[in-house]
């Protein structure tokens, strides 16, 4: 046996990146437990920094002590849920207000190297998939399959509209849609690890795919690296 065992084959990574509201979440979770891989799901430790700046009263533009807050939080995963110290915020970081602060956060290189080791943490035998806009560019660039996620941001719009119905909740599709484009500019637009397809990874349009077939797809795609 080697004396340096590679994390690469103890550990294998699939990487599921794309802008918001690709339904990269829902397809990475259900790859993760078809696998029986860890799951992380990047995009809620940037939302967890915009609550958390929040309650402190620290602007989202506020780059130094963000990143020193990011730094000092304690998160973590249980069964799903998302927790700061002993509080579950699940449902406080899934809001429109700290989607958007999340994707203003996103844009300071401080936020993202204090969030880049816990990241990595994640990595555990048997393997992991991990969903966001930078895992396979920047993250887990050696993940044996990338993924890059789209759908027309209409269609993305619609699926956020229909969530937000189906909890009861009101949502207005105009205001949806015109969120969703502006988060789609920030995230590609800014120069710390901006949302970006690489040459390795494989693209893959859910517009006319159903979530079903499209963790399909990520299945079949990574059995047959297996095989080769
Ligand atoms: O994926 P989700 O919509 O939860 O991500 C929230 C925001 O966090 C995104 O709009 C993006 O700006 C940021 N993000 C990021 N890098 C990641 C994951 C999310 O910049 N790997």
């Amino acid at each position: 046996m080697s004396a340096n065992p590679d994390i690469s084959v103890i550990a294998p990574v699939i990487t599921i990146d794309g802008p918001s509201a690709s339904g990269k979440g829902t397809v990475a979770q259900l790859v993760s437990e078809k696998l029986g891989f860890h799951y992380l799901d990047s995009g809620a430790l940037y939302r967890i920094v915009a609550l958390a700046a929040q309650q402190n009263n620290i602007a989202w533009d506020a780059a130094e002590a963000l990143g020193k807050l990011a730094e000092s939080l304690n998160i973590s995963f249980k069964n799903g849920e998302v927790y700061l110290g002993e509080t579950n915020i699940t449902e406080a970081v899934r809001s429109e207000e700290i989607s958007r602060g999340a994707s203003e956060v996103a844009i300071h290189p401080q936020v993202r190297n204090a969030l880049f080791a816990l990241q990595q943490s994640f990595r555990k035998a048997p393997g992991l998939v991990a969903d966001g806009r930078d895992m396979g560019s920047v993250v887990f660039t050696d993940a044996k399959l990338k993924i890059f996620l789209t759908a027309s941001v209409e269609v993305r719009a619609e699926r956020r509209h229909q969530q937000y119905l189906g909890k009861g909740l009101m949502a207005d599709f105009a205001q949806i849609l015109h969120d969703l484009q502006q988060r789609d500019l920030r995230d590609s637009r800014r120069s710390a690890s901006p949302l970006i397809q690489t040459p390795d990874a494989v693209p893959l349009d859910t517009t006319n795919r159903n979530i079903q077939q499209t963790v399909e797809f990520v299945l079949t795609a990574y059995k047959n690296i297996l095989q080769n």
